[in-house]
């Protein structure tokens, strides 16, 4: 495959499609029910446009930041996505090096097909484990310390899913793990394996598995066992962002789990500003949901996010040309957005302002108190 060929980050959707068994890609693709949320992820970007600042002095261009202390090369990292070997033979493997070469971060799913230990061995880079919070305990202890000693940075710990969407194409294929792979993180606990059941065979697993009962007291609990700052990954409202706040998490993730979860919330863009907004600073807000160019992530920085992390790109990437494919993602992805930073007239992320976008019918401040 030529990557050559691939001008930007949306193509990789059709690219994969051609290349995975229908039941691989429509389980990365689909969204939950009528898939609103969906369309809305993507289509709300296009209610934002810029004001850009001109004659702005753009030959030197710093798109560096840091995450939690942490310095990475790009505000774009990697979303947690369950069971990459399904998209490709070295699945979460390429894709972890992948991010280590754009010197970026690297969110590994509790539901991967690859270990903790497996790629955190990959080498050096920012590895943040994605924590589902089973119902034994004891389970979430052990994976939580393996993160740890494996030299994780951080537990995103995902809140928006008590119990998985219903994602339809998944029951209509009976969706379930192909045999030979396995939850590489369950393995030795006996979870490891999918049974074949008349549903989507996750949302089984899912549903004897997770606990229903995770709360705020949780989030108290998971700092009591671990020294690793808590990302609380699925905050859409003011309210929960606060309580955030108040529990100790080390940051907030703006997420509707891709539009997988319920079905009619808003898309994440949509709710940035009102989280922003009720944390006033105290912790660094991220995003995640349909970020499929630069430009996007001008506008989600514009909007108060720290960074955002890509989803399904990082995947149909990875499905198409390994873990080449998920580096010409992360650099498409970077060029755009130093592009689009240039084109705004910011030369550092600091200079990124709500001043630089506006928003459906908004005026902007100035031209209203001219009127
Ligand atoms: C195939 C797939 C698998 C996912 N698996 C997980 C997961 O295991 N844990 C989790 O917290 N989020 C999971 N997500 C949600 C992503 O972390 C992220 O919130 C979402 O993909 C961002 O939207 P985007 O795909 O439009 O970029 C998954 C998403 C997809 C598409």
């Amino acid at each position: 495959m030529a990557t050559i060929e691939v001008v930007n980050v949306c193509e990789y959707e059709a690219l994969a499609k051609e290349k995975l068994p229908k039941m691989a890609f429509d389980y990365y693709s689909s969204g939950a029910e009528d898939q609103w949320t969906l369309q809305q992820n993507r289509n709300a970007f296009q209610n934002i446009r810029f004001r850009p600042r001109i004659l702005v002095d753009v030959s030197n261009v710093d798109i560096s930041t840091t995450v939690l202390g942490l310095k990475i090369s790009m505000p774009i990292m990697v979303a947690p996505a369950a069971m990459q070997k399904m998209a490709h033979p070295e699945g979460e493997l390429a894709t972890a090096r992948a991010a280590a070469a754009a010197g970026t971060v690297m969110t590994l799913s509790s539901l991967a097909t690859s270990s903790i230990e497996e790629v955190a061995a990959t080498g050096p880079g920012i590895h943040f484990f994605q924590l589902y919070v089973f119902k034994d305990r004891n389970i979430v202890a052990q994976l939580v310390h393996r993160a740890e000693c494996a030299g994780f940075k951080a537990i995103a710990v995902t809140a928006d899913t008590p119990r998985l969407g219903r994602r339809e194409a998944d029951i209509k294929n009976r969706f379930v793990l192909p045999p030979h792979l396995t939850l590489k993180n369950f393995e030795g606990l006996d979870l490891g394996k999918m049974e074949k059941t008349n549903d989507s065979g996750l949302a089984s697993y899912i549903s004897s598995q997770i606990d229903r009962s995770l709360s705020w007291k949780d989030i108290r609990w998971l700092q009591t066992i671990t020294k690793l700052p808590i990302l609380v990954k699925g905050v859409l409202t003011a309210e929960d962002a606060k309580l955030c706040v108040e529990v100790g998490a080390a940051g907030v993730i703006v997420s509707n789990h891709g539009a997988r979860q319920l079905d009619f919330v808003p898309a994440t863009i949509s709710a940035l500003e009102e989280v922003v907004t009720a944390i006033q600073g105290r912790i660094p807000v991220f995003m995640d949901g349909g970020v499929r160019r630069g430009t996007d992530v001008l506008k989600a920085l514009a909007l108060g996010a720290a960074g955002i992390f890509v989803g399904r790109p990082v995947v149909y990437g990875l499905a198409t040309d390994g873990e080449a494919g998920v580096r010409n993602v992360l650099q498409l992805l970077r060029d755009e957005f130093e592009l689009a930073m240039s084109l705004a007239g910011c030369t550092k992320l600091s200079e990124i302002s709500r001043s630089h976008i506006q928003i459906g019918n908004e005026k902007s401040k100035l031209s209203i108190s001219r009127l």
